[in-house]
């Protein structure tokens, strides 16, 4: 039996694909410490969702910590060539915080992710290696587009090339503020082009917009839609901070993201670099996504507003996802905004009843 190894089990993306590599034939060991509640404390723990994990057959759970090169030298050494496929979503993920404990940051996405290529790389080369890098590469370049401000929403400019599709991979990632969590998944991310281009190994990049689903612990820090949901839900005050709330982001459900890294390693392309998110249809402000929870949920969403936003945060960006789609023609992303939403409210819904 070949065996996928996907850290962050425990988060949004890992357990989603979990659950995806384990439909693919993979038996699947799954490494997490739980160092988002570190990040993010108990309201931001993923520790509810290992038992879920656990109850999958075929599933195994590694808790350790990727920053310690031994530990997962050995992991993926005893795995040897039965490793099949590695998906690297375990990070620090959150701009905000990456601030407060740049080394930290830094030692989780940066050194973490070289740690991983280079046990990849001496005792299992053959493996695909997909690593969940984000838009906050591009920094605030987005930012410098132009942009046009209307009732609701911050759009580019009709005329502009992204207009129609979205923001592809010709952005330049250079010369721009990008946060320190920018900074640390910019290391990482070049990391893994590298050991695709200059080792050959099977690896992957795609740099993902926002992420969602029910397996979100959101919190004001990391998980927008999910988080807002949860103050729907909850009565808890929502802060948006700063562009009028008018900031765009498109949603992509963590299900079509693991489907997506499903074709990738079926047939690797070594170094190849993905935009990817829910694209112009998926696409919502915060104004819009509150208004969405009180007319469709009939929640009224208690918010505020800070007019100062967050350092490097993006007021537009929708992700054109046209070069994965050519090489992945199959990838078939089925979850359309409502059906996130509904999903969102029903899944945060049962949790809150555990
Ligand atoms: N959620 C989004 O909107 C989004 C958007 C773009 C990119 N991404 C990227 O996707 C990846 C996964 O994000 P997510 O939303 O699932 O985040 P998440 O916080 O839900 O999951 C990450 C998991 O990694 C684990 N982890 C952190 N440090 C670790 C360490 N040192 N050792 C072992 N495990 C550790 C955490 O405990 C957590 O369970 C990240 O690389 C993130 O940057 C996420």
């Amino acid at each position: 039996m070949t065996v996928a190894l996907v850290t962050g089990a425990l988060g949004l993306v890992g357990a989603e694909v979990v659950r995806g590599l384990l439909d693919e034939g993979f038996d699947v060991v799954g490494v997490d410490n739980d160092m988002r509640a570190r990040f993010f404390g108990a309201e931001g723990s993923g520790a509810w969702m290992r038992p879920h994990l656990e109850a999958l057959p075929g599933y195994r759970h590694r808790e350790l910590d990727i920053r310690d090169a031994d530990d997962v030298t050995r992991v993926v050494a005893d795995l040897g060539t039965s490793l099949g496929a590695v998906v690297h979503a375990a990070a620090q993920p959150s701009h905000d915080w990456a601030a407060r404990d740049p080394r930290t940051d830094f030692a989780v996405n940066a050194d973490g992710t070289l740690n991983l290529l280079e046990a990849v790389r001496c005792h299992a080369p053959d493996a695909g290696f997909v690593f969940v890098s984000t838009n906050k590469v591009y920094g605030d370049a987005p930012n410098h587009l132009p942009l046009v401000e209307d009732g609701t929403r911050w759009r580019v400019h009709p005329g502009h090339p992204f207009a129609e599709r979205g923001i592809d991979e010709s952005l330049s990632i250079d010369q721009c503020l990008h946060s320190l969590f920018g900074a640390s998944k910019v290391a990482a991310d070049i990391l893994v082009q590298e050991y695709g281009r200059y080792y050959g190994l099977n690896t992957g990049v795609f740099r993902a917009g926002c992420l969602t689903g029910p397996g979100h612990s959101g919190t004001q820090l990391h998980g927008f839609l999910a988080y807002l949901v949860k103050c729907a839900l909850t009565g808890t005050p929502y802060t948006v901070f700063g562009y009028q709330g008018k900031q765009v982001r498109d949603n992509l459900h963590a299900r079509d993201l693991a489907d997506a890294f499903r074709q990738f390693l079926r047939a690797p392309r070594p170094g190849a670099v993905y935009n990817m998110g829910g694209g112009p249809r998926r696409a919502i402000s915060v104004l819009e996504a509150i208004a969405w929870c009180e007319t469709h949920f009939g929640l009224r969403v208690p918010w505020r507003y800070d007019d100062r936003p967050r350092t490097g945060d993006h007021m537009w960006w929708v992700t054109d996802t046209g070069r994965f789609r050519r090489d992945y023609p199959a990838w078939n992303d089925t979850w359309d905004l409502p059906a996130i939403m509904a999903d969102l409210h029903e899944g945060i819904q049962a949790r809150l009843r555990e």
